[in-house]
């Protein structure tokens, strides 16, 4: 790696800053609720995006992979999260062969990271229906391409198929492309991060235990 590039970056602070101190045993023992909370803490401080999370997946042979997505939804009492896609992508084609997969947000302003994993099940047409026909005319012309994740022969290739999507939408604004997806990730565990800049992490765990959850503290 370039030198300067090397220093430049390891010069970069990190977890620094005044963070908000996280007392786990003021945690909501919903970590569903809990997200709900560091979520509009997120919204009203200002952190940059944070809806967009990490999306893991892996195919059927455990190969993983990683994108950031849209957070769409959440379901608090739950503790289960919604995203939307086209089910030919890649991670399309990885959660049908293996529905287990993990979501992880990090918000540097606050320090915060926060992980779930579980497992993911599709939503029924209706709500894809519903999810699809609420996005902006550019993002539908885009899901009518329906190609994401296939190699692209060059941007004029795209640029065809955009138009060919425009004429598309302009002609029917009811049509969903039938590849578009909404997915729900049920989490059986999630992990509450509050970094500290003197290293005094906080990570609180969460796991499903039948109709509950139990909690604990792990090792920053
Ligand atoms: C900020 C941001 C938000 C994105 N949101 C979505 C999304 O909600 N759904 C989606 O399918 N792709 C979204 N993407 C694109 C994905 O990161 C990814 O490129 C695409 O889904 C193909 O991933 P795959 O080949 O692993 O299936 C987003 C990208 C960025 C940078």
């Amino acid at each position: 790696m370039d030198e300067q590039l090397l220093a430049r970056m390891r010069s970069t602070p990190v977890l620094a800053g005044s963070l908000p101190r996280f007392d786990p045993g003021h945690a909501d023992p919903a970590p569903g609720r809990q997200f709900a909370h560091w979520l509009g803490d997120a919204l009203d401080d200002g952190v940059p995006e944070p809806h967009v999370m990490t999306l893991s997946t892996a195919d059927r042979d455990g190969r993983p992979s990683a994108r950031v997505l849209m957070l769409r939804g959440i379901d608090s009492d739950a503790c289960a999260f919604v995203f939307a896609s086209d089910a030919g992508s890649r991670k399309g084609h990885d959660l049908s062969a293996n529905p287990h997969a993990a979501l992880s947000w990090y918000w540097p302003l606050h320090g915060r990271q926060i992980r779930a994993a579980g497992s993911v099940e599709v939503l029924d047409a209706e709500t894809a229906r519903r999810d699809f026909l609420g996005r902006g005319e550019p993002s539908r012309v885009a899901g009518f391409t329906g190609r994401m994740s296939a190699p692209l022969a060059g941007p004029g290739a795209y640029d065809e198929e955009r138009r060919r999507a425009t004429g598309l939408v302009a002609a029917d604004p009811g049509a969903v492309p039938a590849g578009h997806t909404v997915y729900r990730l049920r989490a059986e565990e999630m992990e509450f991060f509050q970094g500290d800049p003197d290293s005094f992490h906080v990570r609180l765990h969460y796991v499903r235990q039948g109709g509950d959850w139990r909690r604990g503290l792990l090792w920053p």
